[in-house]
């Protein structure tokens, strides 16, 4: 039996399944692990289960221990662990990559249909029992079809979300290292771009790249600069990837027409310029949040795990 850490709170199905074949140490509380906790919790683990909101760097593998085999972490984005060192190590990646497509597109679409149609907003003035009436010109919003989606990565949550935006007769455009294969743009329609040529065209722009160095405030105050003035940005992918302060001062000096935004650049925090602001839908880091996707990606990330302890190939690697 070897002993596995998983880091935070997982669904049922995927801690059973672990339990059944190993020793398990498991974070029972709702509350996430202080780093102090997690550095004693996974000394001896030969495998971890790992959450995002954990960081797996040097100093959590070193306390670990040389018998450490793998990392599995229960997210589909893996820039909480620091590769190269688990690499270094021999330590194997996996993540949960498929399960939360379309929850996570499900949550783009609706983030765009709440910022353009003004939608927080509106619930606020209802919540607030503010005096409203129907008026010709109250709180109107952009329509989107024949409106141009913008898609800023164009993986499986890319792609699923060009699809429901295409249902909303929205035209779509997007930059990715490689144009897609010929079937899959040719069935959506799609536009390569360069990502410049995609900043200043597009009217919603839509993040789905992975966070890395090279995303690190890929839109930042010059990218917003050059987005169209009647344009919204929306963010289901990292906080990082947006220069936060620089989005505040774009939204307040008017450059875009809004945000809608499930990720932060400092998470859980959020830049306090963006509650005073009427045009940026803020939800909680909810992507993959269904009980069918969150059961789904403890499996995997169990699959993974066990196949890893078995000798086998995991079926989920980000390492070589
Ligand atoms: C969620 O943000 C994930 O990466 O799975």
């Amino acid at each position: 039996m070897a002993k596995v850490v998983v880091t935070g709170k997982i669904p049922a199905g995927g801690l059973a399944r672990l339990k059944a074949e190993h020793d398990v140490l498991a974070w029972e509380s709702d509350e996430a692990i202080s780093r102090t906790e997690l550095l004693q919790m996974v000394s001896g683990a030969d495998a971890i289960v790992s959450l995002l909101t954990e960081k797996i760097d040097g100093e959590l593998l070193t306390a670990s221990g040389p018998q450490l085999k793998s990392v599995s972490n229960v997210a589909v984005g893996y820039n909480n662990i620091d590769v190269p060192a688990c690499e270094e190590r021999g330590v194997l990646v996996t993540n949960t990559p498929g399960v939360l497509t379309e929850a996570t597109a499900d949550i783009a679409m609706a983030l765009i249909l709440m910022s353009t149609r003004r939608l927080g907003e509106g619930e606020r003035v209802i919540r607030a029992q503010d005096p409203w009436q129907w008026g010709m010109f109250y709180m109107l919003g952009m329509g989107l079809q024949g409106r141009q989606l913008g898609i800023v990565g164009m993986g499986q949550i890319g792609i699923a979300t060009a699809r429901r935006a295409k249902a909303f007769g929205m035209n779509i455009a997007y930059t990715r290292r490689s144009p897609l294969e010929v079937d899959v743009a040719k069935d959506l329609d799609a536009k390569f771009m360069s990502m410049d040529e995609l900043i200043e065209s597009s009217d919603v722009l839509s993040l789905h790249c992975p966070y890395s160095p090279a995303t690190h405030h890929l839109i930042s105050e010059n990218q917003l600069a050059r987005m169209k003035p009647t344009a919204y940005l929306i963010n289901t992918a990292r906080g990082p990837i947006v220069d936060e302060q620089a989005l505040v001062d774009a939204l307040k000096a008017g450059q875009i027409a809004g945000v809608g935004l499930d990720v932060f650049e400092h998470e859980p925090k959020v830049n306090p310029g963006l509650l005073e602001l009427d045009n940026a839908v803020l939800i909680p880091h909810l992507g993959s949040a269904t009980v069918e996707t969150r059961a789904a990606m403890a499996d995997i990330a169990a699959t993974n795990a066990l196949a890893i302890l078995a000798g086998k190939t995991a079926p989920n690697l980000v390492t070589s």
